[in-house]
């Protein structure tokens, strides 16, 4: 029951990615691993010492383990006060609202989001500020770089914390409050949305819907939020125990990896409304009947008709997507004269543009969507607005997509994950192609008139930060883009993407396959890239 400090030395691979520190379990479980990361966020965190942090994660295997260190790690540390999550829980988007609400200096996130979990799978931890966002790449590189000449760590050494039991409890100096993980954050949810009109929609009996937690975080949240207080069937929640390796499976929601979910949205029979969200609870698939949403499209609906929603009724300021997202919610933003950014890949770029009020609403291709709710993008958020949607407009969902295609226009998009690849190839790809993009210009691509090819770099327009080498674009002057980035959230070899955009103005072209339109963009791209030949695919 007292203080030490434990020496240790840097492990050289502590550099955070898209989305925090990501690596194997195996790799997290190498004595002082975690301890190191921890002690380095602390180093650079001095506001934590003496304030409070936010502590939960997505019930993968070794979230309890590492909770217990962390304590101990912040207790050593100064800590004053720790709100930890009952069972070791928070998704996400919860976590954010906790720092937020109660003004913390900051949180704690232990996940691999979308990742697989078991001793074998992945595991992750992720530091969000003040802001209640997802550390800017300023703090990440200094982690990094205390990560790097550490040589000791502090722990206060107690008896281990019972995560599972709400109320205070005390390690050291610090208090600890373990504290129920759902209900701040369904509080928050009945704040922005109508809750009366959508428990009216579920109730109607000709309406049909699901949820797939996919055995993750989000499984007690939608029991509460969707059970509970909207008055769904049981029965209509899928997967709703968390389990540590997530039943064995991917929790990515996607077409392929919850395709079970898909196959209720097809054919005669197919229910009216479905939803998934992955690991930690921030990402979202929306599917109606028969109709599979792209997360492109569904954030430039979101923000065409924020003023459906309560929580947005009193106004919208602007909207960002990641430079990959399609520009379907471009459009949008220029019919109705609100500013639009295009930020590099991960949330933590959209951070300072919803602190200064630049934007409402955020969102990127790979599933996710949020505002300026939290800091975070938000899985249930997003389910929770589509069924206000639905509730006021009294539409089905592919009715309401197919509207909105014939007012703004059809972004076809289509993504290519070439993964696991050697790291030396990926980067030859992308170095090939880098050389080509001065010629390209002026060019046709599929018949498509390139006006811009480079490698996008950012720059923050509140803090004037820049952020270079995010991915190389090429974009057509009809609005067709190909862009081609290496993964940054990978834990073996490197992971490439390759993203594809064409635009459809005239509605009666609206309605063909995704695969048809594009695949003349898609051999197009094949052969400028070489992608599929360097890798063998
Ligand atoms: C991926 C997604 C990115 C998202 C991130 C974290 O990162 O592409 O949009 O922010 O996961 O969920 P990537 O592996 O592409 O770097
Ligand atoms: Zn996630």
């Amino acid at each position: 029951m007292s203080l030490h400090t434990i020496a240790s030395t840097p492990f050289n691979d502590q550099l955070p990615g898209t989305s925090g520190l990501r690596k194997k379990v195996t790799h997290f479980r190498q004595p002082h691993y975690l301890e190191n990361f921890v002690q380095a966020i602390f180093h650079q965190v001095p506001s934590l010492r003496d304030g409070t942090l936010v502590l939960g994660g997505d019930g993968r295997f070794y979230n309890r383990e590492a909770i217990q260190i962390i304590l101990q790690l912040a207790a050593g540390n100064g800590i004053k006060r720790c709100l930890v999550g009952q069972h070791g829980i928070l998704s996400t988007p919860a976590v954010s609202h906790l720092i937020r609400k109660y003004q913390t200096q900051g949180g704690i996130i232990l996940s691999a989001s979308h990742n697989p979990g078991g001793p074998d799978g992945d595991f992750g931890i992720k530091f969000n500020g003040a802001n209640g966002g997802p550390a800017p790449e300023q703090l990440t590189n200094a982690i990094y770089h205390a990560s790097q000449s550490i040589s000791a760590y502090q722990i206060w050494q107690g008896a281990p914390v019972d995560i599972d039991k709400i109320g205070e409890q005390q390690l050291g100096e610090m208090h600890i409050s373990v504290i129920d993980a759902v209900s701040d954050y369904a509080a928050l949810m009945q704040s922005l949305f109508d809750f009366d009109a959508i428990r009216a929609l579920i109730a109607k009996p000709d309406f049909r819907m699901a949820f797939d937690a996919m055995h993750a975080v989000t499984g007690p949240y939608a029991q509460h939020i969707f059970v509970d207080l909207l008055g769904a069937e049981p029965s209509a929640l899928l997967h709703c125990i968390p389990s540590d390796n997530f039943g064995g499976g991917h929790p990515d929601p996607n077409l392929v990896h919850a395709a079970a979910l898909v196959a209720l949205t097809q054919g005669d029979n197919a229910i009216d409304f479905a939803a998934a969200s992955d690991g930690d609870g921030d990402r979202n698939m929306i599917l109606g009947n028969n109709c599979f949403v792209t997360p492109s499209d569904s954030l430039a609906i979101i923000l065409a008709n924020a003023a459906l929603v309560p929580g947005y009724r009193s106004g919208v300021t602007g909207v960002a997507r990641s430079m990959p997202t399609s520009q379907a919610a471009d459009r949008v933003a220029e019919q109705l004269q609100l500013a639009h950014f295009e930020t590099p890949t991960g949330w933590k770029f959209f951070g300072n543009l919803l602190d200064a009020d630049k934007i409402t609403f955020c969102g990127e291709e790979s599933f996710g969507t949020g505002s300026n709710h939290v800091r975070e993008k938000d899985g249930l958020w997003a389910v929770l607005f589509w069924l206000n949607l639905l509730a006021v407009k009294q539409q089905s969902v592919a009715a309401i997509v197919a509207d909105h295609w014939r007012q703004f226009g059809r972004h076809f998009y289509t993504r290519y994950d070439y993964e696991a690849i050697d790291a030396s190839i990926a980067q030859d790809i992308m170095q090939r192609l880098t050389t080509q993009l001065p010629d390209l210009v002026g060019s046709e691509i599929a018949g498509h008139p390139v006006s811009y090819a480079d490698d996008f770099s950012y720059t923050d327009p509140v803090d004037g930060s820049v952020s270079a080498h995010q991915g190389l674009r090429i974009g057509c002057s009809d609005g067709a883009r190909i862009v081609l980035r290496l993964s940054g959230t990978g834990t073996q070899g490197a992971t490439l993407r390759m993203y594809l955009e064409l635009v459809e103005n005239d509605p009666a072209k609206q309605a063909q396959e995704t695969a048809t339109v594009m695949a003349p963009l898609v051999q197009a791209a094949l052969a400028l890239t070489q992608v599929e030949a360097l890798t063998q695919v």
